[in-house]
């Protein structure tokens, strides 16, 4: 039987990368699937890929007014939520002192302040049995230099992930992260630095990983849907690492 069969899911995110596999795999898995991002190509191009049953929606993952929005129209689509996935997420340098104050609040409130009022306003839809996945990342455990902003709203993901796996529980709602290492994702790749500067990152990162390669976002789906699904049941308020093992040797 399929793992996901008769469960509804929403994943912010899900018109590219590490998002859009797992919207793929899910489907395959037997749910039925609401994805988010912000280009209305993009969701459109992704949306074909996944079918007409899938509903594809326009949603800034930092706006409360859109969050409000997009759980309105979940709830009228699906009426109950059983898995909720909270990926998007934008990734930019931060040098420290060139980082302006709006470019502070924007990586914030994208990836930390509206993760945690979409579980907020998600509430009411989500029943016992419930999973809540928050995508993280290895940058939250680690010094990781011009990135500091993103590295933060991160950890504080993690946090966030621990208190609320508590607080949830007891509703039957289980809380967990995935935090993954170097993905191949169209959004690594359209990382807003030069060239040069981009390409001596990537042979760096191959190098010192363990497994000397990228991750695909189908590995990270693999870990997303076990998370999602009743495997993980006795899984709560945990952080998965899926790096190929880059972490235990960048770590101190
Ligand atoms: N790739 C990696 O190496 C890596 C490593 C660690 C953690 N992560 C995390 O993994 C998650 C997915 O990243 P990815 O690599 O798969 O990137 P991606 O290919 O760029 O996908 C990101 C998805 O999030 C959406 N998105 C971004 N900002 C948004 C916003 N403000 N409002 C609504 N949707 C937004 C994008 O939609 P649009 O395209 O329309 O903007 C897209 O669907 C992120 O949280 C990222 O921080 C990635």
């Amino acid at each position: 039987m399929n793992k996901l069969s008769g469960k509804t899911a929403l994943i912010t995110g899900g018109s590219s990368g590490i998002g859009l596999a797992s919207a793929k795999l899910f489907l395959a898995e037997g749910a039925r699937l609401a994805i988010t991002g912000r280009d209305p190509e993009r969701l459109e191009t992704a949306r074909q890929q996944l079918g007409d049953d899938t509903l594809a929606l326009v949603s800034e993952a930092g706006c409360l007014n859109d969050i409000e929005a997009l759980l309105e129209q979940v709830g009228q689509h699906f009426q109950t939520l059983d898995i909720l996935f909270l990926n998007a997420g934008i990734a930019e340098p931060t040098p420290l002192e060139l980082t302006t104050e709006d470019q502070f609040d924007r990586i914030m409130r994208v990836n930390f302040k509206g993760v945690f009022f979409t579980i907020q306003k998600a509430l009411p839809m989500l029943k016992p049995g419930a999973s809540i996945i928050v995508t993280t990342s290895i940058t939250n455990r680690s010094g990781t230099p011009n990135f500091s902003v993103y590295a933060a709203s991160k950890a504080a993901l993690r946090s966030m992930v621990q208190s609320l796996g508590l607080t949830l529980i007891g509703q039957g709602i289980r809380v967990n992260a995935i935090n993954p290492g170097p993905i191949d994702t169209e959004g690594f790749n359209r990382l807003p630095l030069p060239g040069d500067v981009f390409q001596a990152i990537k042979t760096d990162i191959e190098g010192r990983s363990p497994i000397k390669r990228f991750g695909a976002p189908e590995e990270v789906a693999k870990v997303a849907l076990f998370l999602a699904s009743d495997d993980s049941a006795y899984v709560v308020g945990e952080e998965i690492v899926v790096d190929g093992g880059i972490s235990l040797v960048c770590l101190p």
